[in-house]
């Protein structure tokens, strides 16, 4: 069995030391196999300049969010899954950092599917969709929008994924209701860790995000959920051999009955 977690909260905008103190408290004392933090925990997310993101954006692997990552690795003795905003050579990702200290990972997916305004800061990720097989669990990863392509979660189980990490920053109210069946269709754990609260730049710039942070299974349940609006963290325990079983008949295997000739245009 594995412990996994989400963890839910407000991060504060351009507060970074705020943020990081925040999280430390809400992973104190906890052990787990692996744990997901939203989309930008570290920055916040409602940018409004180039200059504000190239003063927040970190760099992988050397920069003060990544060492302080792989602490709580550490002391969780697990695998971490975190949303931040990348410094790169070719400019700036919306990113997710995988790091986990034991087995000295530190590798990075870009968030593939841009949402409204971050196409302003952001470039397209351009590393694929990827997993990782960490102490026997293959993980997955996807950041918030790339929930809305299929492609993304089908890409992921056609690699091998039995759990995908989904730090999330949800804006719209479709996502929750989604991810159930995801996890049915492609026959993983997802474990969406998403933010509460508000971004406030000005009166007019300002944005809410609808929590609900949630893992859900390859049965389409709903194994754990958090509310709209509170700091918290959930904790479940799943067997992860339960993921990948393609049988949903004795005649119907999702990857053997699967007929790419007919989806031409994909
Ligand atoms: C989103 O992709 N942050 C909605």
């Amino acid at each position: 069995m594995i412990r996994i977690g989400v963890v839910q909260f407000e991060p504060v905008f351009g507060e970074t030391e705020k943020n990081l103190a925040r999280v430390e408290s809400l992973l104190a004392g906890r052990n787990l196999d692996l744990v997901v933090l939203p989309e930008l925990f570290c920055s916040g997310y409602l940018f409004s300049s180039r200059d504000e993101v190239e003063a927040l954006a970190q760099s992988i692997p050397d920069s003060p969010v990544i060492e302080r990552m792989k602490e709580w690795s550490n002391e969780l003795n697990g695998t971490i899954v975190a949303g931040i905003p990348e410094r790169a050579a070719d400019g700036f990702y919306n990113s997710a950092v995988i790091i986990d200290a034991r087995e000295k990972l530190i590798d990075v997916y870009r968030k593939i599917h841009l949402f409204a305004e971050e196409k302003r800061w952001f470039r397209p990720g351009n590393l694929g969709f990827r997993v990782w097989s960490i102490r026997g669990l293959t993980i997955g990863i996807m950041v918030c929008f790339d929930w809305i392509f299929p492609e993304a979660c089908r890409t992921l189980m056609l690699k091998g994924a039995q759990v995908i990490a989904h730090p999330a920053n949800l804006v719209l109210p479709y996502c929750q209701r989604a991810l159930p069946i995801r996890s049915l269709e492609n026959r993983v754990f997802i474990a969406c860790a998403n933010r509460v609260g508000d971004d406030i730049r000005s009166p007019e710039r300002r944005l809410h995000f609808t929590g609900h942070s949630m893992i859900t299974g390859p049965d389409a349940s709903i194994i754990g959920e958090l509310d709209d609006a509170s700091e918290n963290m959930l904790e479940v325990e799943i067997d992860p051999a339960a993921a990948r079983n393609f049988w949903m008949t004795s005649f119907n295997h999702l990857i053997i009955d699967r007929r790419p000739e007919a989806y031409h245009p994909l």
